[in-house]
């Protein structure tokens, strides 16, 4: 028996596909995988929307270096989402002032992150990633319900406590009869640049699990200090060091995800 209903679900007009990034876990690497793969898509050519639905703690602002307010716009007081990288956005962290918490409960969760789907003017897009919180709680379920989700990408690190809630992620997923369009594993391995050695710092385990869960597993995104340093200056490593292993990685991944949405 389905735990969630999922009945209310209404499709976002204009929209094609919606794919949530997501993991049990939180520091997995989700916004940054969020923020690479929509650049890397929308430098592919495809109209790519980001929706930052880590309500609490937005960081995509920041990691796609966007300032500036939503304007709010037309008729229907429509938000207009911030035009970067070739891309559109929405964030919580780009309606507040640096540093202003949001101390919310539930309810107005769901109103915003119903707000960034139905009332921003997103346009005609290809995909509409969403950069989700860690776990399956309030948004999870506003978005499972009330969201066209047409994929989710469970992302995890190699370590055996991160792997335990790809489980409750794949769960929650299937109970609300989302597809799982795959698993990857991020912060796979470092490889020192000074002596070439490759440590697998947070063990390994993502394709065994991927397995395990009957799910495709989608490759591994190697551990990488240029991932950081871009994600914390605000130019995505994929635009900035094309060249870096996190970046190839990255821009395969984005290649099999577009392939999956283009051929769908
Ligand atoms: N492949 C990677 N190599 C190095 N640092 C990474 C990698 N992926 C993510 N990070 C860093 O790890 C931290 C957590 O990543 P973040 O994307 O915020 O995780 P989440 O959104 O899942 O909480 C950030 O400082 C980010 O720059
Ligand atoms: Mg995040």
């Amino acid at each position: 028996m389905n735990a969630v209903q999922t009945h209310d679900r209404q499709t976002i007009p204009g929209i094609k596909d919606t794919l949530a990034v997501s993991s049990g876990k939180g520091g997995v690497g989700k916004s940054t995988l969020a923020a690479n793969l929509a650049v890397a898509l929308a430098s592919r050519g495809l109209r790519i929307g980001l929706l930052d639905a880590d309500i609490y703690g937005p960081n995509i602002p920041g990691m796609l270096g966007l300032d500036g307010r939503p304007e709010i716009a037309g008729d229907g007081g429509q938000i207009q989402p911030l035009a970067s990288h070739g891309l559109k956005a929405i964030s919580m962290g780009l309606l507040l002032d640096a540093g202003t918490p949001v101390i919310w409960r539930g309810p107005m969760l769901a109103k915003m992150i119903h707000q960034f789907l139905f009332n921003v003017a997103w346009g005609e897009l290809d995909l509409l990633l969403l950069d989700l919180p860690p776990g399956t709680g309030d948004v999870q379920i506003t978005l499972t319900q009330t969201a066209p989700l047409t994929g989710a990408l469970i992302v995890t690190t190699p370590s055996a406590i991160a792997l335990a809630d790809v489980r409750r992620g794949v769960e929650m997923f299937r109970q609300t009869e989302v597809p799982i369009i795959g698993l990857v594993e991020n912060m796979s391995s470092f490889t020192c640049n000074k002596c070439g050695h490759d440590e697998a710092i947070f063990g390994t385990g993502g394709e065994q699990t991927a397995r395990q869960l009957d799910i495709p597993f989608l490759g591994n995104i190697p551990l990488d200090p240029l991932a950081r340093s871009q994600a914390d200056t605000g130019t995505p490593v994929v635009q900035a060091h094309p060249e870096a292993a996190s970046s190839q990685a990255l821009a395969q991944l984005a290649g099999a995800i577009g392939t999956h949405y283009l051929t769908a």
